[in-house]
């Protein structure tokens, strides 16, 4: 039986207090950890802003706008009594995505992990792909981890730590047909994810990315009926993935459980890429 310090004098109750807060059962993966999450509204990027709240992370996330949708992100978000901040954001913009990192770093103290998970789709075979296709979808899916990444790896080497997770997709390894934009930019985002591993690793950071399959979300709600049931039956656990599924991985990237994990691709697609 633990000893019953809490009528006892001020340094033995700092020691039991201390005790408990230590005590694992307590204790978050991510408690004192600061989180920016790009297009968090929604969709994954929400669920993994809610995966990391519950494991005790304050969250800055990112959107395009600050709608009502994302004020009630905020407040389920909230409720995990973390600190919490939405910034309407456009990631694909340099200059902006540098003000609003100084804006967060100003309000939280620190950044910890970096999730890169703003993304779109323009999809269209390549003879009938225009250019503006082209560019939006490797500005949103590529340049704005490039942008964060600048961003915040100074801070993270100040700190000598920090974990980069970018978000890819199963088609970044494999290509997709119809999709020679979206599957660029995410095949871009694992060698990025690479590059900084290496680059960075001496400096205490982390780079790793998330390859998902076929995710349920609005994105892939936009697919013709047709087209979803065509991709559910590849997938050998006959089931789209959710974004639970998703941010549980993201966990594990972002906390200390992959302290030696780095430069790595972990699928996400119930064996569909494998
Ligand atoms: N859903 C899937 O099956 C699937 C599979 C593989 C990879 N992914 C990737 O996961 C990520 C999240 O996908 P999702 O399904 O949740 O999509 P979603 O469309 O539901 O959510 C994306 C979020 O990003 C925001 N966003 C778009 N452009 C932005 C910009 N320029 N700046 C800031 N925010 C921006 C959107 O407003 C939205 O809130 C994307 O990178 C996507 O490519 C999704």
């Amino acid at each position: 039986m633990s000893p019953d310090f809490r009528h006892t004098p001020v340094i033995p109750g700092i020691i039991y207090l201390t005790i408990n807060l230590l005590n694992s059962e307590n204790m978050g993966l991510l408690e004192g950890k600061v989180a920016v999450i790009t297009g968090a509204a929604r969709g994954i990027g929400k669920a993994i802003a809610l995966k990391y709240a519950s494991e005790g992370a304050d969250i800055a996330f990112t959107d395009l706008v600050i709608n009502e949708a994302a004020e009630a992100t905020v407040k389920e978000l909230e409720a995990y009594g973390v600190k919490v901040k939405g910034y309407a954001s456009n990631a694909a913009d340099f200059e902006e995505t540098h003000k609003v990192v100084s804006e967060i770093l100003a309000e939280f103290g620190h950044i910890d992990i970096l999730v890169n998970n703003a993304g779109i789709t323009k999809d269209g075979l390549m003879m009938r792909m225009t250019e503006q296709q082209w560019d939006a979808v490797i500005a949103v899916n590529l340049k704005s981890a490039f942008n964060f990444i600048h961003a915040c790896t100074p801070i993270m080497a100040k700190q000598r730590s920090g974990s980069i997770i970018n978000m890819s997709s199963v088609v970044g390894v494999s290509g997709n047909a119809g999709q020679c934009n979206y599957s660029a930019s995410k095949a871009g985002l694992i060698g990025l994810a690479k590059s900084i591993a290496k680059e960075m690793g001496p400096r205490g950071i982390r780079a790793n990315c998330i390859a998902p399959g076929f995710i349920i979300t609005d994105m892939t709600a936009a697919l013709p009926e047709k087209v979803r049931e065509e991709w559910e039956k590849q997938i050998p656990l006959r089931r789209g993935g959710t974004p639970e599924d998703v941010a549980n991985v993201a966990l594990f990237l972002a906390s200390d459980l992959s302290s030696y994990v780095s430069g790595q691709v972990i699928h996400c697609c119930g064996a569909m890429n494998c």
